[in-house]
């Protein structure tokens, strides 16, 4: 089920590995649609809810086995859960258009396949306690090196997968595809190799095909 099934409003997903561009896209797909007189609200994960935002910390600040693969997913999970009771279904409900800097795919990738082969637990583990898809998933691919470069040109304190370095970042570019084809209904693939202008025209097209599609 998408989350607007029963729902006005639209849930729209950024997805890609670090450093692809997602969080100066949402930005500006999100001034772009408030322009166009569009209620948006936007957020991320982890986090997006002050329950899911303590878990952030605890999930990307710390070693890289600070946790196992298990609990990780459970953590994420969690957060993923009070972010959709607390903000994105009373937002869908209002009617607002939600742009989520990466969701449940990003479970499926990170936690699915880094450690080992756990995408069917991830699976279970969402159709337990979440149960909801985005209407609309944008992918932004790109090259691991490139976006790897792009990401550590940050200097942030949540590099816990950062950490992991440009293998993982290439197992997930590859991995962020398959899961375009897996779930071909809502993903749209966009070239994340471009400059900011151009791929912020390729995902304005995408949603506002997305968005006459539904009037
Ligand atoms: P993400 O949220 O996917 O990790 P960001 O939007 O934070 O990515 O972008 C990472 C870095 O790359 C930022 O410094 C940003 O300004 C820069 N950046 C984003 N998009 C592009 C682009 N198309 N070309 C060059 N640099 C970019
Ligand atoms: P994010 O803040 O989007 O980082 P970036 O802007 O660098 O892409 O996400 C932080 C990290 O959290 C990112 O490396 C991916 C990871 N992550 C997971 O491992 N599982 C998840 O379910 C989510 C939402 C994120």
């Amino acid at each position: 089920m998408t989350a607007s099934t029963s729902h006005n409003g639209l849930f729209i997903s950024f997805e890609g590995i670090d450093g692809s561009g997602k969080s100066t896209q949402v930005t500006l797909l999100a001034e772009h649609l408030r322009s166009l007189g569009r209620d948006v609200v936007v957020t991320r994960e982890p986090g997006g809810s002050e329950g899911a935002e303590e878990i952030r910390a605890l999930v990307l600040q710390g070693n890289p086995d600070r946790w196992s693969a298990e609990t990780e997913i459970l953590l994420f999970t969690a957060a993923r859960r009070d972010h959709l009771e607390r903000l994105i279904r009373p937002a869908l409900a209002a009617g607002s258009i939600v742009i989520c800097d990466r969701f449940a795919d990003s479970t499926r990738m990170y936690q699915g396949l880094s450690r080992g082969d756990l995408r069917a637990t991830v699976d279970k583990l969402h159709d337990l306690m979440i149960g909801v898809e985005p209407d609309l998933t944008i992918l932004i691919d790109m090259d691991p090196v490139e976006g790897l470069k792009r990401a550590k040109g940050r200097q942030g304190t949540e590099e816990r997968f950062e950490d992991f370095g440009a293998e993982l970042q290439a197992a997930m570019r590859k991995g962020f595809l398959a899961l375009s084809q897996e779930f071909k209904d809502r993903f749209k693939v966009i070239d994340g190799g471009q400059n900011i202008e151009a791929v912020s025209t390729d995902i304005r097209n995408t949603v506002e095909q997305a968005l006459s599609a539904r009037q």
